[in-house]
């Protein structure tokens, strides 16, 4: 048998012994819930996969509006926009003064040369650089990326190996690495020890084979052994699935003799559940979804993506979501949420972003309808209601104005 492979902390990196941790999660991970995460305890954050091949090509830059490092590049299909009106599109948005230090940048890669080139234009950046083994969605194990990697162990550890030896290493943070489990014990054993030979500081293993659904409960049974490894041959290990609150967290990993845990869903539907029971455990979601509104304001988070965590971070079926869902913009929502004094610079906002909330919303749209159809006593033709909305300035009606910013996702 192989020594074990025994890897200091490095100086720029954290140790995620102890931790309870934000998932990563596409859309569901960009920079306001991560900082929401974080002020709720979270003690470190992953970032959404980024696949190595979108990083490629960015450009770094100083956001003197928002303090905020954004990763940009001009969009992979520039002839079918216009030269003068083509926006750059953010790729990656870090926030070095609040949460650098505890952000773990998650890389989607199928090749050790990519996934070098992306890390080294963020190893300056995050605390570490993470690798995802075990997204089962075929736009990632389709380019051999994410779960696929569970299938070529070789590459997998290739891959770590190369992020160690020349990312790890001269920029001083952790390589680690996040899989699912594998159909059998020995083949899973097999996986994890030639995982930790490879010079990375942690390991988080979703309690979850690659073929099962999210709504299934995870399995545990594994979960010992992996810890055994980890813990022989020196490396971290966080334990990842239906894991609910900090409570819990640190429950099932003394129970189960790993080193902490991360936690996706839950997150997602109420960051606070990163609070501890002294300090009151979980949040009510409205509390949470005005500090979340705040968060989003102050580093101007692109409105899609804001909007998308907002029917998240609410039930579905309060009548204030359905509200919310209506909403074109920043204003709109602190009006909606009564949150008077960000109301000015909900405005100022929608401005930098080119939000236009002028232009009316189906729903907006839907409930002129019905008023104007009261008022002639009857129903409205679409005529009609055309006609009455031509009485409308054209201001009001977004004439003249551009098309308001979408948010284009991340991976
Ligand atoms: C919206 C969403 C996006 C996700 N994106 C990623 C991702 O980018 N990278 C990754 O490794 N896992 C991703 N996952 C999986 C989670 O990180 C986690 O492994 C899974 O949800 C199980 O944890 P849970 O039971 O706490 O939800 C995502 C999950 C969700 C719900």
């Amino acid at each position: 048998m192989s020594r074990p492979h025994r890897i200091p902390i490095p100086r720029n990196g954290v140790d995620y012994r102890g931790k309870v941790v934000l998932a990563p999660m596409v859309r569901s991970g960009e920079l306001p819930s991560r900082l929401l995460a974080l002020k709720y305890g979270a003690d470190l954050v992953w970032g959404p996969e980024t696949v190595d091949k979108s990083m490629i090509g960015t450009t770094r830059r100083i956001n003197p509006v928002t303090s905020t490092i954004d990763f940009t590049r001009t969009p992979s299909n520039p002839q079918r926009a216009q030269p003068d009106v083509q926006k750059e599109s953010l790729i990656y948005r870090i926030h070095p003064g609040r949460e650098a230090d505890r952000l773990i940048f998650q890389i989607g890669t199928a090749s050790p040369e990519t996934a070098v080139e992306a890390a080294k234009l963020v190893a300056g950046d995050v605390a570490g650089i993470d690798v995802n083994a075990g997204c089962p969605k075929p736009f990632s194990t389709s380019g051999g990326m994410g779960a696929a990697l569970l299938q070529d162990p070789d590459r997998l550890a290739a891959i770590l190996t190369a992020l160690v030896k020349e990312i790890g290493l001269p920029h001083e943070i952790g390589i680690s690495v996040k899989i699912r489990l594998l159909e059998t014990p020995e083949c899973t054993e097999a996986l994890v020890r030639m995982l930790c030979a490879t010079g990375i500081t942690g390991l988080t293993i979703h309690c979850r084979t690659t073929p099962m659904r999210p709504r299934e409960k995870a399995i545990r049974e594994q979960l010992r052994m992996i810890g055994d490894i980890c813990r022989e041959t020196g490396v971290a290990c966080l334990m990842n699935g239906d894991v609910k609150d900090r409570a819990e967290a640190l429950e099932l990993a003394k129970e189960y003799g790993v080193d902490g845990a991360m936690i996706a869903t839950s997150a997602e539907s109420n960051s606070s559940c990163f609070r501890s029971q002294d300090e009151g455990g979980l949040l009510p979601w409205r509390e949470v979804v005005n500090e979340y509104v705040k968060i989003a304001l102050e580093v101007e988070n692109k409105w899609g993506n804001t909007k998308f965590l907002l029917a998240q971070l609410m039930p579905g079926k309060a009548e204030v979501s359905r509200q919310i869902s209506s909403c074109k913009g920043y204003r709109q929502v602190c009006e909606v949420l009564q949150l008077s004094d960000l109301v000015d610079m909900a405005q100022d906002v929608d401005k930098r972003l080119g939000i236009n909330e002028d232009r009316m919303s189906k729903a907006m749209k839907k409930a002129k309808h019905n008023e104007c159809a009261r008022a002639a006593g009857g129903k409205m033709t679409k005529q009609r209601v055309k006609d009455a909305d031509a009485k409308t300035p054209l201001s009001q009606r977004g004439i003249g104005k551009g098309k308001a910013q979408q948010a284009p996702m991340a991976v």
